[in-house]
């Protein structure tokens, strides 16, 4: 898709359409052409620049969309399930009770903790690269997006949280539906798939919590339950609300990360091919594909007071979406920033974000795309695309719906 530079408000329209969905980066570059700083009119404004974007998230004027924020922003938002749990998790707060939160779920995530996943991790997607290949033995298309990249993190989380495998898939339904709550929309109505799903899950982790302070395990549930229990800094929504958040972020973003490295060395076989000869090349690629096809690709802020901006004012209650996809191709950023190189050097993608919210979960999600896309690669040499993937119509949170594949 070629896009003339248009007004930056056609270029945002154009990019929550469908077709913006699915090639939003010339889109980015028409915005760009507007600089790394574009006021949409009074109360609103969109960072396109690399630097811009890594201060902002650092900002401490500028808060995440918590209760009080969804107040200004969404008024009714109270009335639906979806953000009454998601303002209780530490995504969507801000002091003091995101450090109380990130203290308290912060000691399951440690460096320590995840490289002693890693055997788990290894084993798992083992079995899920051997079972990807008896589905596609016959030739037969197989869809990559639920059949691996979905299994490979619900795995790892289900290993945490202590969801059987066999249980696992089932959960795919409403682990998508909640991001779509995540979207910008235009009528509260569309947070209806969200609410019901979220209603799903909240039922299930609190009859887990409920089970594990009942018989505990040696699952992280069962270690966390035990900690709220000792300490008292959690009330037992809030407990249950950051379980959801650890399913639906630990699943969703790694399951696209994995779609977008599999697509890349497709499309990429000079890539692939050096990768499959040497896995120790994993994490360029996998920071590559972070920077250059993200699977979170907006985020967003609300200022609490006046500041000023890389010279421009930002008044209180202004509206600032952190175009971070855009920022990753910033060309004051990187040298050819259209071009895919894994072997590019002080990545700083923005993709994990930055900050206080800094991804919890990136050493794992790293380590799973790094173990991953080698053991597919080496397992199944002939693996090429089945037909054209379809999107989902999602831009925050932006993946495949289906990758068909064959597997050689
Ligand atoms: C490629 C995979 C992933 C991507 C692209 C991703 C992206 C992000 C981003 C952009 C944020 C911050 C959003 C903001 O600043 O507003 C975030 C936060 C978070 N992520 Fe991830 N994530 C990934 C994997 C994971 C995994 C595997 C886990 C869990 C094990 C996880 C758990 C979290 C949590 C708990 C937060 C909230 C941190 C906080 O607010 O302090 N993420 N992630």
């Amino acid at each position: 898709m070629t896009t003339t530079a248009t007004d930056p408000r056609t270029a945002m329209m154009t990019l929550l359409s469908p077709q913006g969905k699915r090639d939003p980066y010339p889109l980015y570059e028409a915005l760009r052409a507007y600089g790394p700083l574009i006021p949409l009119g009074p109360g609103q404004l969109l960072v396109t620049g690399h630097a811009e974007c890594a201060r902002a998230l650092r900002e401490p004027a500028l808060l995440s969309t918590d209760a009080a924020v969804q107040d200004a922003m969404m008024p009714g938002w109270r009335d639906h399930s979806s953000w009454r749990w998601l303002t209780k998790n530490m995504l969507f707060s801000d002091n003091p009770d995101h450090d109380r939160y990130r203290r308290f779920f912060g000691v399951a995530f440690t460096p320590r903790r995840i490289a002693d996943l890693r055997p788990v991790v290894t084993e798992r997607i083992t079995a899920l690269v051997d079972r990807l290949a008896a589905l596609g033995a016959d030739g037969s298309p197989v869809d990559f997006m639920a059949e691996f990249a979905f299994r490979v993190p619900m795995a790892v989380m289900g290993e945490l949280l202590g969801i059987p495998e066999e249980e696992q898939p089932g959960f795919r339904g409403a682990i998508g539906a909640i991001t779509t709550a995540l979207e910008p929309i235009q009528d509260l109505e569309q947070l209806a798939p969200g609410d019901a799903a979220m209603d799903e899950l909240a039922v299930h982790f609190t009859e887990l919590v409920a089970e594990r302070r009942a018989r505990p395990g040696t699952d992280l549930v069962s270690e966390l339950v035990r900690l709220r229990d000792g300490s008292g800094d959690l009330s037992e929504e809030e407990l249950v609300a950051n379980f959801m958040l650890l399913l639906v972020a630990g699943t969703e973003a790694p399951m696209d990360l994995i779609g977008n490295a599999l697509r890349l060395a497709v499309e990429h076989p000079e890539h692939a091919g050096r990768l499959r000869e040497d896995p120790s090349l994993a994490p360029g690629f996998v920071e590559e594909t972070l920077r250059f096809d993200p699977a979170a690709q907006a985020l967003n802020r609300m200022a609490a007071r006046d500041f000023d901006f890389f010279g421009v004012p930002v008044t209180a209650g202004t509206k600032v979406t952190l175009l971070i996809a855009a920022g990753n191709r910033d060309p004051r950023q990187y040298a050819d920033p259209g071009v895919f190189d894994p072997a590019r050097q002080g990545n700083h993608a923005l993709t994990l974000s930055g900050g206080a919210h800094y991804c919890l979960g990136a050493g794992l999600a790293r380590m799973q795309a790094e173990i991953a896309l080698p053991t597919v690669l080496r397992r199944l040499p002939g693996l090429a695309l089945a037909g054209e993937p379809t999107f989902r119509d999602q831009l925050v949170q932006r993946g495949f719906g289906q990758l068909p594949v064959k597997c050689g």
